[in-house]
């Protein structure tokens, strides 16, 4: 029977915030729970997701091990200084094929985007049912979304990654599509109560209903989130890939919030 794949796009325009840890471990966990997942890299010139996948490949073949592999696509957008009217409609109609194909064979199609703005984000955000933004727990970060008065602990006023998204469900609603959900989460969360940790919740808490997204847990700062990568593995698959590391607590907790992303995810 044909599909009708819920669209995810994990975006955020700041560099190095855990999007293609999040998406890596996304894309497993929705595989394990029975799940047809499609991936599209659309950082296709960096192409993190794509090695990920690739070294998840590698590593079930040489170990004689079967290991779920999602359908994954990289698309790579025409180069800044390359870029002409006419490469960026044949880029944005490349995507859109791929995600209409995707969509009928597909219950999920995640989609990695890059840390800075760029044609294929915006068509992306267009299609998408959900866009999920990680945020590194620091007051530092916040600025992708409001600049804040830390001293008054108040929101000064609404970012332009925010500005842009307001655009993006306007324009939305004028084709009649259905409201973008949007989750922001914190990532490489600490595992103490500092006093700035209060605050960006709190802020992170007015923000959500000034801008609209709903504001849920996310991963923990821990070693095992980056020590898989270059065996293309996620605390998911750990027991199945015969990972020789001690199973500790803090490996136990990451499957623990993985898998509670997931539940705010797929219903
Ligand atoms: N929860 C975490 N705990 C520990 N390290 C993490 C965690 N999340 C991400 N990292 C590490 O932080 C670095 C950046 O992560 P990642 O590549 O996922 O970010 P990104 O937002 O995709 O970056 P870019 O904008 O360059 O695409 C990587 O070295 C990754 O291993
Ligand atoms: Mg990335």
């Amino acid at each position: 029977m044909q599909k009708n794949a819920k669209i995810i796009v994990i975006g955020n325009e700041k560099g190095g915030t855990g999007k293609t840890t999040l998406t890596m471990n996304l894309i497993i966990a929705i595989l394990e729970k029975g799940f047809a997942v499609s991936s599209i890299d659309i950082d296709g010139r960096q192409g993190t997701l794509t090695k990920y996948i690739n070294n998840r490949s590698n590593f079930a073949k040489s170990n004689n091990i079967k290991l779920e592999i999602p359908n994954h696509h990289a698309i790579i957008p025409t180069l800044a200084e390359e870029i002409t009217v006419d490469k960026i409609a044949q880029d944005i109609e490349n995507l859109k094929t791929k995600i209409s194909e995707l969509k009928r064979t597909s219950d999920v199609i995640i989609i990695d985007t890059p840390g800075s703005d760029n044609h294929l984000s915006k068509t992306a955000l267009l299609i998408a049912d959900m866009l999920i933004t990680p945020l590194n727990d620091s007051l530092l970060d916040l600025d992708v979304l409001a600049d804040v008065d830390v001293k008054k602990k108040e929101i000064l006023k609404t970012s332009h990654y925010s500005e842009k998204l307001w655009d993006i469900r306007k324009e939305r609603a004028l084709i009649n599509k259905k409201a973008l959900d949007w989750i922001v989460l914190k990532n490489r969360v600490l595992h103490f109560n500092s006093k700035n940790k209060k605050l960006m919740d709190k802020l992170l808490g007015d923000l959500s209903k000034r801008i609209g997204f709903a504001y849920i847990e996310g991963l923990g700062e821990r070693t095992i989130y980056k020590e898989l990568f270059l065996d293309g593995l996620t605390v998911q698959d750990m027991k199945k890939a015969g990972v020789k590391l001690p199973m500790t607590t803090s490996h136990l907790n990451a499957r623990r919030e993985v898998r509670n992303l997931i539940n705010n995810i797929i219903s």
